[in-house]
């Protein structure tokens, strides 16, 4: 391939940074090379507030891992009252703009006081360490304070994102076992109110094990309330206190599940526990973003997805940043709507993802140039590969060629970021996340384990563990180990493809399995064709993912008909608004295609390949000689041709 251009940071940039040069960025990663655990340790030590210090960094069983073990710590404690004796107290913790226009300034100190009475109404209502909390709540500040009070007693949170459906939140009731529900009235998306208690409602129903579920009043729309079961957020406030120490908990202890899609239809729970996760997000915050005391930070992803999770709410906290979060979408009432909150707010540090920026690519220049954006010094992209040409107009047009661009690699999985540039560091190649991060040991191999070689498709691998990695799926360790360590020996399967160039650089094809990745949210195939075949007119269904200019991947599923007499138009609608109300808005399919067959092995089992070629490429020229009736194939592509 042709040699991509090269961005090397300001001199400038780089002499106010927190690593500056190559070589700084070079001795970092070879002093975590050679003693992991002692770098690591070093990094737990200077980043977060420990109430007992570890006997060891860690204890690997692969592929259980233990950091910090027997260690005391609370997330919550680190987020918030660690900074109160310092001069954070009265700096803005989180930054709120309501869609509608509302804006909430909540100090440290408010925080804190926030979060403190929350927890005591959790406490004085029987609530403990290990018990299980789902959150359900649109992108407001008691959002990140339903989180941290929950961390802050040791119990176990699960934020489902508000996009998710009442039978996707069921399942997710059911698989964690949660005795608590937090929630709200509803949010405002594009002027409009979107309801959540009713599907909370809807899905509860069937979930024995939910006690309590506590809402908080958003929007103020009618909400049915159950007594005995509901409450209101306010008026469980009433009897709160503001005497509510952080429990000392081991390193160890979960601090939340996230639910993420994988190759089954079931959804696998992620477990992240508490010292290393918060080690880790706390440090990359600073390596990465290179936090300055009087950043204001931006990440626009919603808290119900991972990003939001490690920074929106733990890492900026921990690291005691400011922390900007917007409700509503990104064109409401216009397609400025970000390019005015970064004016107004004179937001230094912006991470967005891939999706994003293509869609206001789309819009035109003209919305970023009527702003000042001239307060921003470095971006940032998660989710998705960044095509260059996304690249190249975030750099230029929102950053002014001034501010650096941070690709940023990881996984819900993986916790923190583990692929970055780090910005006063490395020099930048659009669309390449670059290098590792200091104790992160990728390699991109064949199945056997081999190293594949320079600029050489194959997996991505990480060697070694890493202190805010998943430990296991929550309730299905066999799984967990199949998933991640069964693949390649020894070594943790990302389910990325990758190459490497000749200097080291990481570069990032796309998932491997049947997972699709649509505006940078992971939703497997499986699931969604599970979810077609609980419609009644539904035979058979195979879902890909096909490539899509805004959204990266886009859903794409070939079905079959039961018999009767269908209209094609009415159904395809249909069936869409289904899958929308089975799994969520982001899972509705672009396209539903009806066939008399699908491309099908001997042994029965859909080629799901050729149909992703079919999608891709509009014909098939891989290997059919296991189909069981070429004609499909050949019948399916001329469709295509012919639309
Ligand atoms: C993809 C999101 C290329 C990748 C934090 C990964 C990326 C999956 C990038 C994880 C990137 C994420 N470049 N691909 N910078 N970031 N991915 O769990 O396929 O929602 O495996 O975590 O997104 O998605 P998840």
């Amino acid at each position: 391939m042709s040699n991509p251009a090269v961005y090397v940071p300001s001199e400038e940039f780089v002499s106010k940074a927190h690593v500056r040069g190559i070589q700084a960025y070079r001795d970092l990663y070879r002093r975590a090379e050679e003693n992991p655990e002692e770098f690591w340790g070093e990094v737990a030590e200077r980043e977060i507030h420990w109430f007992e210090k570890w006997s060891r960094v860690l204890e690997w069983n692969l592929p259980f891992a233990k950091w910090f073990a027997g260690a005391k710590t609370n997330v919550s404690f680190n987020c918030l009252d660690r900074h109160l004796a310092t001069p954070r107290k009265n700096k803005v913790a989180i930054l709120w703009e309501g869609e509608p226009g509302e804006q909430r300034f909540l100090t440290y100190q408010e925080l804190h006081r926030l979060v403190v009475r929350f927890a005591s109404a959790l406490k004085s209502r029987g609530y403990k360490t290990g018990d299980r909390a789902i959150i359900y709540m649109p992108m407001i500040p008691d959002l990140p304070i339903a989180m941290l009070a929950c961390s802050r007693l040791g119990i176990i949170h699960s934020v489902v994102f508000g996009g998710f459906s009442a039978e996707a939140l069921k399942a997710r009731v059911l698989d964690l076992g949660a005795t608590l529900v937090i929630t709200a009235d509803g949010g405002f998306r594009r002027g409009r109110e979107v309801k959540l208690k009713p599907a909370v409602d809807e899905a509860i129903s069937e979930c024995p094990s939910v006690r309590d579920v506590i809402v908080h009043r958003r929007t103020g729309g009618d909400t049915p309330m159950q007594a005995g079961r509901d409450h209101w957020w306010h008026q469980i406030d009433e009897s709160a206190t503001e005497d509510c120490p952080a429990v000392p908990l081991d390193s160890e202890h979960p601090l939340y599940v996230l639910y993420t899609s994988g190759t089954t239809g079931k959804p696998k729970g992620i477990l992240h526990t508490t010292g290393g996760y918060l080690t880790e997000v706390t440090a990359t915050m600073k390596w990465v973003f290179d936090l300055r005391e009087e950043d204001t930070y931006w990440c626009s992803a919603d808290i119900g997805w991972v990003t939001g999770h490690s920074y929106i709410v733990y890492g900026p906290l921990s690291a005691g940043a400011t922390t900007v979060m917007y409700e509503g979408s990104p064109d409401y009432p216009q397609f400025d709507r970000w390019w005015r909150i970064i004016e107004e707010y004179r937001v230094n540090v912006f991470y967005t993802s891939p999706t994003a920026i293509r869609a206001l690519i789309r819009q035109g220049d003209h919305w970023p140039n009527a702003h000042d954006l001239s307060s921003l010094r470095l971006l940032g992209s998660v989710g998705e590969p960044i095509n260059p040409a996304a690249w190249e107009w975030y750099y230029r047009v929102v950053g002014k060629g001034r501010c650096p661009i941070v690709d940023t690699w990881w996984q819900t999985e993986t916790g923190a970021i583990m692929i970055s540039p780090l910005p006063g560091a490395i020099p930048l190649k659009p669309g390449s996340g670059t290098v590792p991060l200091p104790g992160i040991s990728p390699d991109i191999v064949d199945l056997q384990g081999q190293p594949v070689g320079t600029d050489k498709e194959g997996y991505l691998i990480i060697r070694r563990p890493w202190p805010s990695m998943i430990r296991t799926i929550w309730g299905d360790p066999e799984r967990f180990k199949e998933q991640y360590w069964s693949r390649v020996p020894g070594a943790y399967f990302t389910g990325d493809a990758a190459r490497r160039d000749a200097d080291g650089y990481y570069w990032v094809l796309g998932r491997v399995d049947d997972v699709m990745n649509v505006s940078g949210h992971r939703l497997s195939t499986m699931e969604v064709e599970s979810a077609l075949v609980r419609h009644p007119a539904v035979a058979e269904a195979a879902v890909v993912g096909k490539p899509h200019e805004i959204t990266g991947q886009a859903v794409c599923c070939f079905v079959t008909l039961k018999k009767g007499d269908w209209s094609h138009d009415e159904l395809g609608r249909e069936l869409r608004q289904w899958v929308a109300h089975e799994i969520g808005s982001f899972a509705r399919p672009e396209e539903i295609r009806f066939s008399d067959a699908l491309p099908k092995t001997r042994s029965g089992k859909i080629m799901r390949r050729l149909l992703r070629e079919i999608v891709t490429t509009h014909s098939v020229s891989g290997d059919v000689t296991t189909l069981e009736d070429l004609s499909v194939v050949t019948r399916l592509a001329s469709q295509q041709e012919e639309e």
